[in-house]
Parts: structure tokens; C-alpha cells; sequence
């Protein structure tokens, strides 16, 4: 007898972006080993991964078009690619927003556009958030996409709910990518010191989330955000205070 869990996306057809490597790479992962069939896509080329700029019109078209001729149906999306932008706010440029928000944004909302059709009633989106879209993260024009994308969310998860499709947003805190290995290494110090577990994430903890969110297990989850960042974002700040106090008590 075969007593293996069942898979929980089993013959699911789920799309990923930002797949290459990082969190999306583990998502598509994990959503592989419950079953899904993944098209994990991606504007870098990597083996495995399709090609697909979020921000090009075009090739949601022809993705879209390509999967309802192979599958008919996609019962999932993660709108994982993103891109960071670490200048403050003396320092953004007009630019910098408009590149940053056409990835983080219009990207999420592009996928959302041409993957609905395709989508039958018990479909899931997963927005990927992140703790500086529930503070005042440093990197201004980051933090205001992925504040962004929280007003995305909500707004899908209303218009969409009627026809049976979950929408909901995860928020990583620091977890361990090239994206947060490119920051000065204090920015790491000082996000694991203002982190209730004292460490940093991995790319399997926030896909574990994305496996939930995916899954029937969820099926009454929708409009949700939800952290992932080992209380990052849960303390107010008050984090330093408390700590503070415990050192000089007796
Ligand atoms: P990463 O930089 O390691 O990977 C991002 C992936 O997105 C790359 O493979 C990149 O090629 C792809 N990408 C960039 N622009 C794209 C485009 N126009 N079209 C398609 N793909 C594109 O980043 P990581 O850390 O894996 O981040 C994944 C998501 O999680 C992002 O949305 C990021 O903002 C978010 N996040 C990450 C956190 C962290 O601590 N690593 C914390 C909070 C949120």
C-alpha cells in the first residue's frame, strides 16, 4: 500500500514568474513535488524556465494563448518576479519608479489580466508582497510598489471572488536570495535584530506558504496577507525597546 501523503495540487496547472532562481525557483519547486504541472517562466534564461518579461503584454498574450491550447485551463498564478531599488527618497528618479512599478505592479496585473479567462471557479493568485509594503521600508520606490501591489490584491480578490477565484498576498521578510545578498551586510544584521526568531528565512519557508495558498487547503482564504518573516513585521518596532530593557534588568 502506497502511504505517501496525496499531493495536494495534483494535475493543477499553476504559472510562476521570476522562477530562475530565488523564491520562485523554490516555488515552483515545491508546487512541482505536490503535483502541479508548472510553467515557470522567467526574463532571464535558465534551464527549465520559459521566457516571459512580466512587464510585456506581448508575451502574456502568446503565454496565455499557448496554455489554453495545451491545457485549456491554469487553476494557478504566482506573481513572484520582482526587482528592488535601493535609492532613498532624495534620490529616486521619475525613472526609477516607473521601471520598478512596471516589474512589481503592472507586471502582477498584466498576469492577472490574461491568466483570469483561462481560470475555472476554485483558482488561486498568489501576489508576492513584502514586509516594506507594511512599514516604511528605506528603498522609497520599492516600498511604494509593493504598496502597490497590496492595493492590487484586495482589489482582484473583491472583483474576483463572485467567479470563484482567491487572490491573496504574502509578505517575506528578509529571506536569504541574491536579491537581499546584494545589500550591505548591515541591512542583514539589523533586519535579523529586529526579527523575533533572530535569524533570516529561507526560500522553502515562503514556498511551503505558496503551497497552502495554492491548494484546496486554503479555499476560503481570500483578500489575506499574509507576513512570512518570522515577526519582522508583527512588533511596531517596539522589538528594540523590549530587548533594550532585557538587557539592563537584573
Ligand atoms: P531574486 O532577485 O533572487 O529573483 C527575482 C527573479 O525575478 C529573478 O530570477 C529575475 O530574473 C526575475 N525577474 C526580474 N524582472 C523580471 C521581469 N521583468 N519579468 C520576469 N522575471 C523577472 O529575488 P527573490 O528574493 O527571490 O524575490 C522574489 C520576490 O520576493 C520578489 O517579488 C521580491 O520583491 C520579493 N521579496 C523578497 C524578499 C527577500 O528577502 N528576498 C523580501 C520580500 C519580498
Amino acid at each position: 500500500m502506497n502511504d505517501l501523503p496525496p499531493k495536494s495540487l495534483l494535475g493543477k496547472v499553476v504559472v510562476v514568474t521570476g522562477a530562475a532562481r530565488g523564491q520562485g525557483a523554490a516555488e515552483a519547486e515545491a508546487l512541482i513535488r505536490e503535483g502541479a504541472r508548472v510553467i515557470a517562466t522567467d526574463v532571464t534564461d535558465a534551464p527549465g524556465c520559459r521566457p516571459l518579461d512580466v512587464t510585456s503584454e506581448r508575451d502574456w498574450a502568446e503565454l496565455a494563448r499557448e496554455l489554453r491550447e495545451s491545457y485549456g485551463q491554469v487553476h494557478g498564478l504566482v506573481n513572484n518576479a520582482g526587482i528592488t531599488w535601493r535609492a532613498r527618497v532624495g534620490d529616486a528618479r521619475p525613472e526609477d519608479m516607473a521601471r520598478v512599478h512596471a516589474v512589481n505592479v503592472t507586471g502582477p496585473l498584466l498576469g492577472i489580466q490574461y491568466l483570469v479567462p483561462l481560470m475555472p471557479v476554485g483558482s488561486s493568485i498568489v501576489n508576492v508582497g513584502s514586509s516594506a509594503a507594511l512599514t516604511g521600508h528605506y528603498p522609497v520606490v520599492y516600498t511604494t510598489s509593493k504598496g502597490a501591489l497590496r492595493g492590487l490584491s484586495k482589489t482582484a480578490a473583491l472583483e474576483l471572488g463572485p467567479r470563484g477565484i482567491r487572490v491573496n498576498t504574502i509578505h517575506p521578510g528578509y529571506i536569504e536570495t541574491e536579491m537581499t545578498a546584494s545589500a550591505a551586510p548591515v541591512f542583514r544584521e539589523s533586519n535579523i535584530r529586529e526579527t523575533p526568531l533572530g535569524r533570516t528565512g529561507t526560500v522553502d519557508e515562503v514556498a511551503s506558504l505558496v503551497v497552502f495558498l495554492l491548494s484546496d487547503e486554503s479555499s476560503f482564504i481570500t483578500g489575506a496577507e499574509i507576513p512570512v518573516d518570522g515577526g519582522l513585521t508583527s512588533h511596531g518596532g517596539v522589538k528594540s525597546v523590549s530587548d533594550a530593557l532585557l538587557r539592563d534588568s537584573p
